[in-house]
């Protein structure tokens, strides 16, 4: 029999118990072994909770325990889960989390502690919500040289964006909406501010690429200042404006990862997700490009993916040698936003074509709208930022302002 531990008993690790509980016998059954709940730590009490009984206030018991195999973490935050987690990896106890911060800042230490001790260090849950897309990149992808990734990687911003354009609802009203569903962090200044979505794009980064990507090198942009009229107006041009982390493999070998607001073509399966739903395009050699497609946050999704973790690793005994990156070294292998490169949506006010050709280049067919306030919008030739930049200026010169400009996203 194999006990199992869950730490933080909030949104997420509730979910693991419960839906343990409720599916125990199909469970045993597809992994061939009894299990039992045993521990649950939380500082709370939840008297009223059917699994109140399992509740410790202290990790010490779970340490002690030589029969808890796996322990879920699902408190949040780097401390203390870091101290626990690898506390439990080095009492030989493998561990499942969903916490992005926690693998984004201390995956690799956390990855060569389990390795030292003949565990794992399973994170299925961090990426994607209920969307298998760690497995699938460290084991049916395993053949593949990565070039890029891209992905909707976090729900609170999608249905936000979603609850905008769909519903004309203002954004406070479409944040405590997600915050009253379970979809967002504690603090929601992580999802709108792309703080979410960039831990999400290092993880996988670093697993595709196999050094650890760590969130303060990657450009971040949060989705605060799309306004409900560039979300209309890219629309009439065929474009959805969604939160967008990426990384493409450059062609001097180096990675460029970036989460900002891009415009994504109406034919592109990624304009249309929508809700709290999240998806992950892999770019690979073998494959050219595969999709994943389903819920990216919420309690239950979540659980299930904490809980297919700890089904894989009570029937392993040993490290997973796929499962793993090195350590970041002096991050030469990074290259910074000066080579990102792409069309955009770019959206000024009242300007002739004339202007905007000179500005922009040869303006893609029919990208160009103009407003009844003369506001115009158009989608420009593949620029930098330094290339936006120079433009600015040019056209501030001729009485011009650039009100916006979202980069399109090429997958
Ligand atoms: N706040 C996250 C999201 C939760 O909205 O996607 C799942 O990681």
């Amino acid at each position: 029999m194999d006990k199992l531990a869950v730490l933080g008993c909030g949104v997420v690790g509730s979910g693991v118990v419960e839906l343990f509980a409720k599916n125990q016998a199909l469970i045993e059954k597809r992994c061939g072994k009894k299990l039992q709940m045993a521990y649950i730590l939380d500082l709370r009490d939840f008297p009223d909770r059917p699994y109140a009984d399992l509740l410790v206030k202290n990790i010490d018991p779970i340490l002690a325990d030589p029969d808890v195999t796996v322990v879920a973490e699902c408190m949040g935050g780097v401390e203390p889960a870091f101290t626990f987690v690898k506390a439990c990896l080095e009492a030989g106890k493998s561990v499942s989390t969903s916490n992005k911060e926690l693998v984004a800042e201390k995956g690799d230490i956390l990855l060569q502690t389990a390795k030292a001790h003949n565990v794992n260090f399973f994170f299925e849950a961090s990426v994607g919500g209920a969307i298998p897309i760690i497995r699938p990149l460290h084991k049916c992808l395993a053949a593949n040289d990565f070039s890029a990734i891209a992905g909707i990687l976090n729900g609170t911003t999608n249905f936000i964006l979603n609850q905008m354009i769909k519903e004309n609802m203002d954004f406070s009203t479409a944040l405590a909406l997600a915050q009253e569903k379970g979809y967002a962090e504690k603090d929601p200044t992580a999802d709108v501010d792309g703080h979410d979505a960039c831990r999400k794009i290092c993880i996988l980064s670093s697993l595709a690429f196999g050094k650890h990507v760590y969130p303060d090198r990657v450009h971040t942009k949060g989705i605060r200042e799309v306004t409900l009229r560039d979300v209309e107006l890219c629309s009439r041009l065929g474009y959805a404006i969604k939160l967008i982390a990426r990384v493409q493999r450059l062609d001097n070998g180096k990675i460029l990862p970036t989460v900002m607001p891009m415009a994504v073509e109406e034919d592109d399966l990624l304009s249309h997700v929508n809700g709290v739903y999240n998806a992950v395009m892999v770019r690979g050699d073998g494959i050219s490009k595969a999709m994943f497609y389903g819920r990216g946050a919420g309690k239950f999704p979540t659980a299930s993916a904490v809980l297919g973790d700890m089904i894989e690793q009570v029937q392993l005994d040993h490290t997973i040698p796929s499962l793993t990156w090195e350590n970041a070294g002096n991050s030469d292998f990074l290259e910074d936003l000066t080579a990102f490169t792409a069309e955009r949506y770019i959206r000024t006010t009242a300007a002739d074509e004339m202007l905007l050709k000179e500005v922009f280049g040869a303006l893609k067919e029919n990208s160009v709208y103009t407003e009844e306030d003369e506001t115009v919008c158009i989608v420009s030739r593949p620029m930098n930022e330094a290339d936006v930049e120079a433009a600015a200026k040019t056209l501030t010169q001729k009485g011009v302002t650039l009100l916006a400009q979202y980069p399109v996203l090429v997958d």
